[in-house]
């Protein structure tokens, strides 16, 4: 670590799509910040996301698990902060096995939680998600709305969600929250939606949407939701929640033409396949709390889903490593979409 270097902070999930973009922009915009990354490094973590900061002197790399509570105790230990971006975050994996879930995202929050009154850290931050506001037909949740989750995965999130903002408070421990939308942009593992269609249509590959495609999601830039979740690490109110999200939100089926539209390939790649169990119609929040910090979206969605669309185009060799050579990423591909795919060619649902 350099001398310069006047707080640590632990971020947890580093080696993860959101956690790597926000440690490359803290570093590169704070000099006076070192950065320990405690990642368990399971199916989706991956260094190479981080591969500029291998000369970096105020980064460090410590491999672990937040479920287990010695272990988040003694990395803890000496941090001015905490921003816990670790977690387990795809809802179809959550709906075939979702203990994982409650072990990362609620236990892992629950130690993070316990380490930091122990040991005096300043100022946590938890990532949460939009989700644990379920679904609505109109209009945008607020921070103030209730939550009502209904996957496994965002039940977990809201678990962790109520542990930050109403026990960590009462134990001392000043931790504040961001809601963040459906993020996008470079080195997303590949189950999400963007670059899943965005590699299949590549290889001229089905893209297979969920039901009649009509479910609408709002999206974010991931530099712009990381430049919001450090607007409210350094400018939020202990005990508060602020919503990330942006003006874009679309139905799945335009997104899919989009990104057709973008790689010059045919609408005839859509398959129309068995819809998610209790998937959720809408996500709408309103960031205008956030918005009150100061913190605006920079990226308008028409260039930032361009821009990523041929990111995945001109770094082929990322995900085929995972899509091709992952024996854990082909199981659960067939698990969760032979059926699927076979039911929509035969015409079914
Ligand atoms: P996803 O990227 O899994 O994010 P989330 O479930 O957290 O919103 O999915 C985004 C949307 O795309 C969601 O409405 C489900 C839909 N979807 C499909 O239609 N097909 C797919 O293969 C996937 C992965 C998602």
């Amino acid at each position: 670590m350099s001398p310069r270097a006047k707080r640590t902070i632990l971020v947890t999930g580093g080696a993860g799509f959101i956690g790597s973009c926000l440690i490359k922009l803290w570093l590169r915009t704070d000099p006076d910040v070192s950065i320990i990354n405690y990642d368990k490094l399971t199916y989706c973590g991956d260094l190479s996301r981080l591969k500029e900061l291998r000369a970096e002197r105020r980064y460090r790399f410590v491999r672990g698990d937040v479920a287990d509570a010695a272990a988040v105790e003694r990395i803890v230990r000496g941090c001015d902060g905490i921003v816990h971006v670790a977690a387990e975050t795809h809802v179809d994996r959550s709906l075939l096995e979702g203990r994982a879930f409650f072990e990362a995202n609620t236990i892992g929050t629950y130690n993070l939680i316990e380490a930091a009154r122990r040991s005096g850290v300043r100022r946590m931050l938890l990532v949460s998600t939009d989700e644990v506001y379920g679904s609505r037909d109109k209009g945008s949740f607020t921070e103030r709305d209730p939550l009502n989750p209904t996957s496994p995965y965002s039940i977990s999130k809201a678990a962790a969600d109520l542990l930050a903002t109403r026990y960590a408070g009462s134990i001392g421990v000043d931790c504040v929250v961001t809601r963040g939308s459906n993020t996008y942009g470079p080195y997303q593992y590949p189950e999400k939606v963007i670059p899943l269609f965005v590699s299949n249509a590549l290889h001229d590959r089905p893209l297979p949407l969920y039901g009649d495609g009509r479910q609408v999601r709002n999206w974010i830039h991931v530099e712009d939701h990381c430049r919001g979740i450090l607007t409210a690490y350094r400018k939020g109110k202990a005990g508060e929640v602020y919503n990330v999200s942006s003006p874009d939100s679309l139905r799945n089926i335009d997104l899919t033409r989009r990104i057709l539209r973008i790689l010059g390939k045919p609408e005839t790649l859509v398959r129309r396949v068995t819809d998610r169990i209790g998937h959720d119609r809408r996500y709408a929040i309103r960031p205008d709390k956030l918005r009150a910090l100061g913190w605006r979206t920079r990226r308008a969605f028409p260039e930032g889903l361009r821009e990523t669309v041929l990111w995945y185009r001109d770094h082929e060799a990322w995900w085929r490593r995972i899509k091709e050579k992952s024996e854990e990423f082909k199981r659960y591909y067939a698990r969760a979409y032979a059926g699927r795919l076979m039911k929509a060619a035969q015409g079914g649902r």
